[in-house]
This record gives structure tokens, C-alpha cells and sequence, in this order.
């Protein structure tokens, strides 16, 4: 089990500073295993029972984020020019070595899963792990629906050439713009605006709404940003959407 400083494992979880945590620690309000621990060089694990001023520390290693992505910031960590999902979460959720599991494009909005968690984000994005990924997309005109599903089902041919992995293909609204849901298990570069291209339909808007089996929170508005559970991770990985 990796051990660390305690000040570290517990300012690590966001919500106090090193030094915060620092002077708590000196007043005896932390303990571990039920002792109290006055010492911030003391070596904890992040299994460890930890409390601080009576509180129990949810303490992980990684941390998971769900933002609602808004139009216009880049799926990316740090960016010269454009502002990142990274620089648009709140103090409180910011770590170091954060990043986007999966790109979004500038324009496409929802569910952007953000996280320190390079095993975890290589399980969710491996097109071998099938992990769906679900988006709402509505399309510049109406297409020939019946060829269109057998067309996603089969695995659509990309204009390069590229063969795509089997997608669900949805129709929710039917008018002049229709209203589509997606499924995909896998994430090509502007994957969903390129298989309506070769049904000669453009997206107009696309928002992702769910990642595995889990969906986007709607009560976080556009730019707001919140924790993840473990049952939220594990539906991630293993939960399906009904
Ligand atoms: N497919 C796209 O075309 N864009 C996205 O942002 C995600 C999937």
C-alpha cells in the first residue's frame, strides 16, 4: 500500500491547503486509524481511516470530475491560444497532472470526464473495453433512416478509408433539423460529424450525455463541475444505460 505525508494525502483531495492542513494537524483535529496524529510528516495510506475535525476524508488517490463541458473550450490541459476544460473547473477540483479522458471538440458540449487517473482513462477509451459513449446530435437535414442505422450497425467506412466499430444510431426528433442519439465505442478524431458526412448531413450541435452507464448530471449547469462517486466510476466501467 503507497504511503504518504499526511498534509499531502489530505490537501491533495482539494478542499484545504498544505498549509491549512498544517495548522489543523498542530491542533489535533486529524486522526488516523482513530489517532490522533500530530505530526504532518507523518506516512498515512490513502486507505487509511482519516478524519479531519471529526470528518471523515474521502480519500483517494485520483481524482474523477464530471464538467459539463460548455461551447468553446478545447479538451486539453494547458493551451497557448484557447481556454481548457482544465482552467474552467473550480479551485476546490483543481489538481496537478489533470486531464481530459477523451477529447471533445471546441464546439461539442456535455460530459467531459477529467481526470489524474492514466489507467483509468486508457480503460474508458480503449475501443477493446467497448465503453460507450453516448451523444445527442442534431444534423443539418433529414437522411434515409433505415439505411443510415444498417449503415452505423455495420460499421461505418470514414472518407480516408477509416472502417469504424459498430454505432447506435437513434432517431428522436424528426423535423427539419432531426434530432439523433449516438452510440459509440470508440473516439476517431470528429468521429460523430464525419460518419453523418457520409450520409451527406452535417452536424449542427452535439452534446455528449452519457459515458458508459452513467450520465450526465443536467443539474450541473454549462461550466460546472463536480466530483465523482466510486458506484459513479464503476458504472462508468461496467453500468449500461437502460
Ligand atoms: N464526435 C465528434 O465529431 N466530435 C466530438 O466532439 C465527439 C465525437
Amino acid at each position: 500500500m503507497k504511503k504518504e505525508r499526511i498534509d499531502k494525502i489530505i490537501s491533495s483531495q482539494g478542499l484545504l491547503s498544505r498549509s491549512e492542513v498544517k495548522l489543523l494537524i498542530k491542533k489535533g483535529l486529524v486522526s488516523v486509524n482513530g489517532i490522533c496524529v500530530t505530526d504532518s510528516g507523518f506516512k498515512a495510506s490513502y486507505e487509511d481511516d482519516i478524519t479531519v475535525d471529526g470528518q471523515p476524508l474521502n480519500s483517494s488517490e485520483f481524482t474523477y470530475i464530471m464538467l459539463n463541458k460548455p461551447k468553446g473550450v478545447v479538451s486539453a490541459s494547458d493551451d497557448k491560444k484557447d481556454v481548457t476544460v482544465v482552467d474552467i473547473l473550480p479551485d476546490e477540483l483543481k489538481r496537478k497532472r489533470l486531464f481530459p479522458a477523451g477529447r471533445l471538440d471546441k464546439d461539442t458540449t456535455g460530459f467531459s470526464l477529467i481526470t489524474d487517473d492514466g489507467d483509468f482513462a486508457h480503460r474508458i477509451l480503449s475501443p477493446a473495453r467497448h465503453v460507450k459513449k453516448t451523444y445527442l446530435a442534431r444534423v443539418s437535414g433529414r437522411i434515409d433512416l433505415e439505411r443510415a442505422i444498417k449503415a452505423f450497425e455495420e460499421g461505418v467506412v470514414l472518407g480516408d478509408g477509416t472502417v469504424l466499430l459498430s454505432a447506435g444510431l437513434e432517431l428522436l426528433e424528426d423535423a427539419d433539423e432531426p434530432l439523433f442519439k449516438v452510440v459509440i465505442k470508440e473516439g476517431k478524431y470528429h468521429q460523430i460529424k464525419r460518419m453523418f458526412l457520409t450520409l451527406g448531413v452535417s452536424v449542427t450541435e452535439l452534446k455528449r450525455v452519457a459515458i458508459g452507464g452513467l450520465r450526465l448530471d443536467e443539474t450541473l449547469e454549462p461550466g460546472q463541475a463536480r466530483l465523482l462517486s466510486k458506484d459513479e466510476l464503476d458504472l462508468i466501467e461496467n453500468g449500461a444505460l437502460n
